[in-house]
């Protein structure tokens, strides 16, 4: 019996790799933009050769879900295709969120609503989850528990949870020993990131993995 096959996207054949960084804070200058232009610069100075793409939630005007998606309306093809195709060309995808009265953002839950296999199926994630006190676990488990399995994310054992913030990676060199544990285990996780972005690109070769009769998991 023969599978169909959609195959999600071009990116084995990309020799650069390309990280997309989803902010989830609906506020404009939050903790969590910090964090995702921290993670920005420090991709560029480990990965020199490596591409960025920086979504930010609260200023993207990226609606909440609809029927509208799936009937493939204009408006959201005007909203969605310039996302979409910086997605697909991205090898490995890390959403941050704060922790908002223990959950991850209503924004980047609707993200993974409107992201599907084409643009994340089978790339590693990072969970970056951020508080400015001693919060920041809850998002982690609701995003392994609930986001992934229409799009088929795929997030690495690590992730990243920011605690004390505000206090946090605010200048050039770690100002204390909280802020340099903090910047060393971020390298940490970026370097974890990229090998296994590297070896999901052979991952994504396999013409088995697309199989449109199981695509939305069970
Ligand atoms: C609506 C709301 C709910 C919050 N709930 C929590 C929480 O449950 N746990 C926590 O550690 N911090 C909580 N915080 C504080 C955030 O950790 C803090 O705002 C931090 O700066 C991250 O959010 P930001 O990226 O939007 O700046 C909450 C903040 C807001 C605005």
């Amino acid at each position: 019996m023969t599978h169909q096959h959609t195959k999600y996207t071009n990116t084995p054949t990309q020799q650069k790799m390309k990280y997309a960084i989803i902010c989830g804070s609906h506020r404009e200058n939050s903790q969590s933009v910090k964090v995702a232009q921290y993670l920005e610069n420090r991709i560029k100075e480990l990965y020199p050769e490596a591409e960025t793409y920086l979504l930010e939630l609260a200023t993207a005007n990226v609606p909440f879900w609809d029927p509208g998606v799936w009937a493939g309306e204009d408006k959201w093809k005007t909203i969605w295709s310039p996302i979409a195709a910086e997605l697909q060309s991205s090898d490995a995808i890390i959403p941050i969120t704060p922790e908002w009265s223990g959950m991850a953002t209503p924004m980047l839950k609707n993200f993974f609503l409107l992201a599907s296999g084409r643009e994340l199926g089978h790339k590693p994630g990072l969970i970056v989850s951020v508080s400015s006190g001693r919060g920041g676990a809850y998002p982690v488990s609701e995003l392994r528990t609930s986001s992934y399995k229409n799009n088929q994310i795929c997030f690495i054992p690590e992730h990243l949870v920011l605690r004390f913030i505000t206090d946090r990676l605010n200048e050039t060199e770690a100002v204390d020993e909280s802020d340099a544990i903090t910047r060393e285990r971020i390298d940490f996780a970026l370097n974890m990131l990229h090998t296994y972005a590297e070896a999901f690109k052979g991952i994504r070769k396999q013409e088995h993995i697309y199989n449109d009769k199981f695509k939305f998991g069970m």
